[in-house]
């Protein structure tokens, strides 16, 4: 777990409110839910047999004795929270969420122990179209914040029935290479086979390439079904390559699962993830409602944005008052005070105690001070205000009236 500094909130916050801006274009719903579950919701939801189950929820006692687990993932706390609030009862619904997810895996580079998700559920689409609009949107996403270079991996896992068929000759399949398989993979090997195929034991991968295919296992109507899909993204220009190994870690999916990935991180460059989850609404109690969604890692994302240089940090501070202990310090916050009245949003900094010019305008620079306003005996004689651009130092330092400087500073700042 780590801190945010002042230095890299604005790549959050600005990445978030570009994530969110987008969202609402295509109009989805925020939902909000709480940071802690009943431990049993993640345990029937993402499934026994799953890295998150097993070995990496923040599982505790509350005072009377029930588990409880900070959320590891929003998909299961969005579906709990739809059935109690009696959303998705006969209408559909497209919700995000976003904030901090916790997971106890060993931390390394883009894996941490609190991470950040925005994430997207939507209910009662079962056609492939819900699934295409997520990937349309996420493809935005990229071109919109200046990623390049993310690829979109595809598969389908087919319907439980298809799935069911697939598990018995996957397992036939490794006990005939059992010499080959690591503790993980032959404990996994009944209860998950499914995930012995993205196993990243290296020793394993030429078995695991030759591996039976899903494709060959599953029914016309779940062919059909990605089959659209890809036809959606081929008709708007959404590159995509189909990974029959992509399982996903979380055992609620079917049909259509997809990641976004990226070379430039190292290891941990799944930046999105995600697919349809059409049982697990049944399976928490509620009546069957088609589901599909994905999560981004957001920290992962920043860490891309800072990496790659992507963005630049903007200008902090629009105006820096610089003053002299003469004026007097009541004038001088007065004069800020309307200052922010007379030109709405501006950000104006000032030096709370008195100091030297010299070490004001040093504050100004750090503050990235677009102008500074000179308060100093001989303006105030005259009624008059310096400004300086510090941006530009062409730009001679000019003394106007109070009222000629807001009306500088509007048109300036607004350009
Ligand atoms: P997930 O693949 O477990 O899926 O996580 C989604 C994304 O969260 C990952 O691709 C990654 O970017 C980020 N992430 C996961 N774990 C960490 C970590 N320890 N540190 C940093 N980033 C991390 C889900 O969580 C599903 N609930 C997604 C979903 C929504 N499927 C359907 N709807």
């Amino acid at each position: 777990m780590y801190d945010v500094t002042p230095d890299l909130v604005w790549v959050w916050q600005k990445l978030e409110a570009a994530v969110t801006g987008l969202l609402h274009q295509y109009g989805y719903q925020e939902i909000r839910f709480p940071l802690l579950e009943k431990t049993a919701l993640f345990h029937s939801a993402i499934g026994e047999v799953t890295d998150v189950v097993e070995k990496e929820m923040f599982t505790f006692s509350d005072r009377k004795g029930v588990s409880i687990s900070l959320r590891p993932e929003g998909t299961a706390s969005t579906v709990r929270a739809v059935l109690e609030n009696g959303l998705v009862y006969n209408e559909p619904q497209k919700l995000w969420y976003s904030g901090p997810m916790f997971r106890y895996e060993k931390p390394q580079k883009g894996r941490n122990r609190q991470f950040s998700q925005i994430g997207v559920e939507v209910f009662g689409y079962p056609g492939p179209e819900a699934d295409a609009e997520l990937l349309l949107m996420t493809h935005r996403l990229w071109q919109q914040l200046g990623i390049d270079n993310v690829r979109l991996e595809l598969n389908t896992l087919g319907s439980a029935d298809c799935r069911a068929a697939y598990r018995s000759v996957l397992i036939k399949y490794f006990e005939q290479h059992l010499d080959v398989l690591d503790e993980e993979a032959k404990n996994r090997l009944h209860s998950n086979p499914l995930r012995l195929l993205d196993a990243k034991n290296p020793a394993m991968q030429t078995v695991i390439k030759a591996a039976p295919s899903i494709t060959d296992y599953l029914s016309d109507a779940s062919k059909e079904h990605f089959a659209r899909l890809c036809a959606i993204l081929d008709a708007c220009d959404v590159p995509y390559d189909i990974n029959q190994q992509l399982v996903r870690g979380l055992d609620y999916y079917s049909h259509n699962v997809f990641e976004w990935i990226t070379d430039e991180l190292g290891a941990q460059g799944t930046l999105c993830a995600g697919g349809r989850y059409d049982a697990l609404v049944e399976m928490q109690g509620g009546k069957p409602t088609a589901a599909t969604g994905f999560a981004m890692g957001v920290d992962r994302l920043v860490e891309l944005i800072v990496e790659k240089n992507i963005w630049q940090p903007p200008a902090q501070t629009d105006v820096y008052v610089v003053w002299d202990k003469q004026v007097g310090v009541d004038q001088v916050m007065a004069i800020s005070e309307q200052l922010r009245s007379d030109i709405p949003g501006v950000s104006v900094m000032m030096h709370l105690t008195a100091a030297s010019f010299k070490s004001q305008f040093k504050k100004a620079d750090k503050a990235g001070a677009r102008f500074t306003l000179i308060l100093g005996p001989d303006e105030m004689a005259q009624q008059q205000i310096s400004v300086k651009t510090m941006q530009d130092r062409n730009v001679p330092q000019q003394q106007l009236s109070y009222s000629d400087m807001v009306s500088f500073l509007k048109q300036q700042l607004s350009e």
